[in-house]
């Protein structure tokens, strides 16, 4: 054995390589599955246990040699083609490896579309912003918990018992946007909101410290609660299917009178009942009501004449449920292996 791995060390020290082929014609000879050295290989399983060190280091130094001098092969003869006159114009064309889109982006796109389809344009705001915009102007006390430093990321605190108007932070939610919409546009107002949203959560496979919203809002004169629910059946029918149900429970937003959450009837079990709804039949989606008129007064709309709807949703939720990834974190990783699964059509 130790003869043939000198024998091979000596070939490998005098191959040279004009061309591609040659290179390739190396690679097959040494190192492909049936080459030589993968031959060596399994050779080696019947070696005697008392040589198996010292030929095991060596067999493993011939590979790593070889390897090195293929890719010195390769190196030296893509080199040559770039000299100018010297390049293999039959060469084929290095294949692009397209991207996919993230399953984030897939999902949201898919919000944005249905809502597109009824009118609603789409606004942004941004990632930082001041308690005035995140808080006080969505009528949130101002020693709502939801301030507290325990929920939200500070930038800067100008004072650390008070909130104040002024204070930076990363938004807790995108119902912000909804607020600088209403300050710098007449209604009618008809738009959603999607964005990044952070909180100050412990990581674990159903928390994370940086999500997704997609925030949503309606204010025109006579919206009605009967719109925001028809808007959501609509809403519901086009993300989850026709035959989806819809049901909605009341419940509290500083920002909305009445407030309520909606629930859709599981997708996964039809309603019947199953793990992933806790054997309840329902999955809970979003937040949603009508928005308070302090609110309305606060950015400049006149709450006498005019009325409407808000609601909110998580992105993450249903990216879980439609693909099935029991562990948010996945989505935070970057991990191509896990990303490359979502190569739909863009
Ligand atoms: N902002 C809420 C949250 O982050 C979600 C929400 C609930 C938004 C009700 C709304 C709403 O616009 O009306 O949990």
């Amino acid at each position: 054995m130790l003869e043939r791995i000198n024998s091979l060390l000596a070939e490998i020290a005098e191959a040279k390589a004009v061309t591609a082929e040659e290179a390739e014609a190396f690679r097959i000879r040494f190192l492909s599955k049936k080459g030589q050295i993968p031959e060596l290989f399994e050779e080696f399983r019947n070696v005697a246990p008392e040589a198996k060190k010292e030929i095991g280091v060596k067999l493993n130094n011939l590979k790593q040699i070889a390897l090195d001098k293929y890719n010195l092969l390769r190196s030296e003869i893509s080199s040559a083609g770039s000299e100018p006159g010297n390049e293999d114009l039959t060469r084929p064309a290095f294949p692009y490896v397209l991207g996919s889109r993230h399953p984030i982006s897939i999902i949201r796109n898919e919000i944005i579309d249905i809502f597109k389809r009824i009118g609603f344009t789409v606004s942004e705001g941004p990632e930082i912003e001041d308690d005035d915009h995140n808080f006080t102007k969505l009528n949130f006390a101002p020693e709502h918990p939801a301030r507290d430093m325990q929920d939200t990321f500070y930038i800067s605190r100008i004072s650390a018992e008070d909130s104040n108007p002024g204070d930076i932070l990363l938004r807790t939610h995108t119902s912000s946007v909804q607020v600088r919409v209403m300050q710098t546009q007449k209604p009618p107002i008809r738009t959603i909101s999607p964005g990044r949203v952070f909180r100050n959560e412990a990581i674990s496979a159903r928390a994370h410290c940086i999500f997704h919203q997609v925030e949503g809002l309606y204010i025109d004169e006579n919206v009605s609660f009967a719109d925001l629910r028809q808007t959501l059946l609509f809403f519901a029918r086009e993300m989850y299917g026709k035959d989806i149900k819809i049901r909605l429970r009341p419940s509290f937003f500083p920002f909305t009178e009445p407030s309520a959450e909606m629930d859709v009837s599981c997708s996964i079990c039809g309603g019947k009942g199953c793990n992933v709804c806790k054997y309840t039949g329902w999955l809970e989606v979003l937040g949603c009501g009508m928005v308070h008129p302090n609110v309305l007064e606060a950015c400049g709309i006149d709450s006498r004449k005019y009325t409407g709807f808000a609601f909110g949703m998580g992105i993450e939720r249903p990216a879980m449920l439609k693909y099935q990834v029991n562990d948010l974190r996945l989505y935070f990783e970057n991990d191509v292996r896990f990303l490359e699964q979502f190569n739909t059509a863009f």
